[in-house]
């Protein structure tokens, strides 16, 4: 790999030790509260513009392009999160189906508040035989035969790959068959930015996806907010200005050069023995996941950074193994009745393995029959999404909202998938699932 530039990060550390009178936004003037105040800085001259960039963050990314194997990659200092709604807008541009999208019901909100701004109509897939609210799997030949029965066909296919518990879909398989329909294939990849440093590549783009997006924060050393929108060099339609349009139509006039130093300063980490380190880390992580199942504790999910473990494969609810866990000074990424979520990264200690390893050692393995969570089913569109979400509507408790119309998608994150959708109206077994998961209260259309 050629060496890598890191033009943000060195622009703003000569900036900052010039000693400059900061006579510009933020407000802290490089004084330092926190520590990082002498790095946080505006689009001065010379630090180039995010949604019109042809400076030093344009060539960042083009370093981030290069490692992606993209026809480009946009920064986002607002998660992926901004670059879902950017994703579907591209894709109202340049479609000529310009209303429809199918979707996998497994979305994150930030989907949903997408469809509702761009106003989308989706058309759901729902999961087969889900353990969980965060599954949903579809395989291409299932995707073959949606796709031949639907009397109009959507301008896209948008999954989530990993999920929240860490199951890959088949996206090379998925991308040939939206090829052969004509249509894109749109990725929530918040969860998969490493996988495109494994040898091969599991990145949605590498195998066929015309867009995704990564929550480098998620799994790369990049602090909160960091993520990239990444455009496939087979969208054709592809035009730089354009995607950066569709960027700032969501987000702030205000990016964080804290973010973006980070964005810029992860290439360097990535292109420096990062697939290396990649592969050592997820070494022992299949080692840990072995010693962990010798101990009566399956590991779920096909990715190769997370221990997922589920209540049917132990007895133990994921909010029991947390607890267990805090025990010994680990805290979990999220947990519920059915599943337990572990994060691990390149930078995870080996005393982090070892404090997950005897926590499980001390927890006697268990073998009690679990009945099954209850499902997301389709529940009938009374609104369009984008009606639901702009109505005047009322909090109630979820006990008293059955046969009312779902408002906004009321789920807190993680992991921020919403049992029922804005539009939708509220069935006994939706309510149902709402309380099982913890939500008292949903917003409903007003009377
Ligand atoms: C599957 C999925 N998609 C999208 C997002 C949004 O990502 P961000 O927090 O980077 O905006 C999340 C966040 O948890 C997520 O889990």
């Amino acid at each position: 790999m050629s060496k890598i530039t890191t033009p943000i990060a060195d622009f703003v550390k000569h900036y900052a030790a010039d000693n400059i009178s900061r006579l510009h936004m933020p407000a802290h003037k490089g004084n330092s509260l926190l520590g990082c105040e002498a790095f946080d800085i505006t689009e001065i001259n010379g630090a180039d513009v995010l949604y019109s960039a042809n400076g030093i963050i344009d060539e960042s990314e083009r370093n981030a392009a290069k490692l992606f194997g993209t026809a480009h990659t946009f920064y986002s200092t607002e998660g992926s999160t901004l670059a879902i709604k950017a994703m579907l807008a591209l894709v109202k541009r340049n479609s000529k189906k310009k209303s429809k999208i199918l979707a996998a019901r497994n979305i994150h909100k930030a989907f949903i508040y997408a469809c509702a701004l761009l106003d989308f109509e989706v058309d759901w897939i729902y999961p087969d035989k889900p353990l969980h609210l965060c599954d949903c799997s579809l395989n291409p030949s299932e995707l073959k035969r949606k796709l031949s029965s639907m009397s109009e066909l959507p301008c896209a296919l948008y999954v989530t790959s990993p999920t929240y518990l860490g199951e890959i879909l088949d996206i090379k398989g998925l991308s040939e068959v939206c090829k052969e329909f004509g249509i894109y294939l749109l990725v929530d990849n918040a969860h998969g930015a490493y996988l495109a440093f494994e040898r091969p590549s599991r990145h949605p783009i590498a195998l066929g996806a015309d867009m995704c997006c990564d929550s480098a924060h998620k799994t790369l050393p990049t602090l909160t907010g960091g993520a990239y929108l990444h455009i496939s060099k087979s969208f054709t339609p592809f035009d730089k200005d354009d995607t950066r349009n569709m960027l700032s139509l969501f987000a702030s006039t205000s990016p964080s050069y804290l973010t973006l130093q980070s964005l810029d300063l992860t290439n360097a980490y990535l292109a420096n023995g990062f697939s290396e380190k990649l592969a050592a880390v997820e070494k022992k992580v299949d080692a840990l996941k072995n010693e962990l199942a010798a101990l009566g504790f399956d590991s779920a999910g096909d990715e190769s950074l997370k221990i997922v473990i589920t209540r049917d494969s132990c007895s133990y609810s994921g909010i029991e193994l947390a607890s267990r866990l805090r025990e010994h000074s680990v805290e979990p990424e999220y947990a519920d009745l059915d599943a337990l979520v572990l994060m691990i990264s390149t930078e995870t200690a080996d005393v982090d393995f070892e404090r997950i390893k005897s926590t499980f050692a001390s927890i006697p393995a268990r073998n009690a029959s679990v009945a099954c969570p209850p499902r997301i089913l389709p529940c009938k569109q009374a609104l369009s999404l984008r009606e639901a979400i702009f109505s005047q509507s009322e909090r109630i408790n979820v006990k008293k909202a059955v046969g009312r119309i779902c408002a906004a998608p009321s789920v807190s994150c993680p992991p921020a998938i919403p049992p029922i959708v804005s539009g939708e109206l509220i069935t006994a077994e939706a309510a149902e699932l709402l309380l099982y998961y913890g939500i008292e209260e949903i917003d409903v259309i007003k009377l």
